[in-house]
């Protein structure tokens, strides 16, 4: 794939079309899951290779990846370093304990690929114009046999999945209420009754709901996918609370009042017109900012232009 240029489209076209009209379908249908075989060229995409260039970068910082090995997260803190120049700190990421741990068969995390490779930039600008408001993550899974990087859990999102190389099987239990909160670990009990198990090869694409319960195993010696969370920032609990609190601090229930008076005269306000009309601008302006803010991730990992004369 056409990759690293900022004046031709790094995604080839049809590819990208294809995703996302996936995405759309899925999110149209009622269903839970949805799940096609073998229909994106993952070479168009991600790969085996590329994730070792974006692994070989030593600014990576410790946030950037989750390294687990037998059950147990390992802590990169230690491998940062630096090296003084002209009094300045360069830091690091000393990728010693990252390659001896890859060596034992260790599972890794990689964070923040929308923003390191202006494919994938591209890709999650495209998912997320499909979404009222969305700021979304693309993260690479890589794993191997018999060491995991999640256990059972939920997302709180809505998640896609691009299978890249290797096989992974997925326990996908009943639809639960989707929340914030303790959705991992699971163990199998509170993952509830399952309602099925598949496996992800090279070119199938997946989308799962937030809150269906779910169990991944790698059947092959490694296996690699991409996941994007499809993070809902429409306006949050806590920012339209905070909202009405300001209010309700301005013009609060008499003193004394019964609690029931002061929970009436809080909803007054939320249902009144005046607070929804200043929620809605307040959402727009959200939705403004996220998009001004996905063009800072996209220009983060495009080429700069040098502008040399000829
Ligand atoms: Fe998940």
């Amino acid at each position: 794939m056409a990759r690293l240029t900022n004046w031709e489209l790094p995604v080839n076209k049809e590819t990208l079309n294809r995703i996302v009209q996936f995405l759309l379908d899925a999110k149209k249908s009622a269903e839970f899951m949805r799940l096609e075989n073998g229909v994106i060229d993952v070479a168009e995409v991600f790969s085996l290779e590329r994730l070792r260039e974006l692994l070989a970068n030593p600014l990576l910082t410790p946030e950037w990846l989750q390294l687990t090995l037998e059950g147990r997260i390992l802590d990169l803190r230690q491998s940062v370093g630096f090296k003084v120049v002209q009094d300045k700190k360069l830091f690091f990421l000393d990728k010693d304990l990252l390659n001896q741990a890859l060596a034992k068969r260790a599972a890794v995390v990689l964070e923040g690929l929308d923003l390191m490779d202006s494919a994938l930039a591209y890709l999650v600008t495209n998912l997320e114009q499909t979404m009222p408001c969305s700021m979304s993550n693309c993260e690479a899974f890589f794993s191997r046999s018999g060491n995991e990087a999640y256990n059972g859990h939920r997302d709180s999102d809505d998640v896609l999945v691009i299978q890249i190389a290797g096989t992974k099987r997925w326990r996908v239990h009943q639809p639960q209420q989707r929340r914030y909160l303790n959705n991992a670990p699971l163990t199998d009990s509170m993952m509830g009754p399952i309602a099925g198990q598949f496996e992800l090869n090279p070119g199938d694409i997946m989308f799962l709901k937030a809150g269906v319960p779910h169990k991944c195993t790698t059947v092959t010696d490694h296996s690699l996918h991409l996941s994007f969370d499809l993070i809902d920032r429409t306006l949050s609990i806590e920012q339209i609370t905070k909202a009405a609190n300001a209010h309700y601090n301005n013009a609060t229930a008499e003193p004394h009042a019964p609690v029931s008076a002061v929970i009436d005269k809080y909803i007054d306000y939320l249902t009144s017109d005046r607070f929804k009309t200043e929620i809605e601008k307040a959402s727009a302006d959200q939705k403004r900012e996220a998009a001004l803010y996905r063009q800072k991730f996209t220009d983060a990992s495009k080429m700069p232009n040098l502008n040399l004369k000829k």
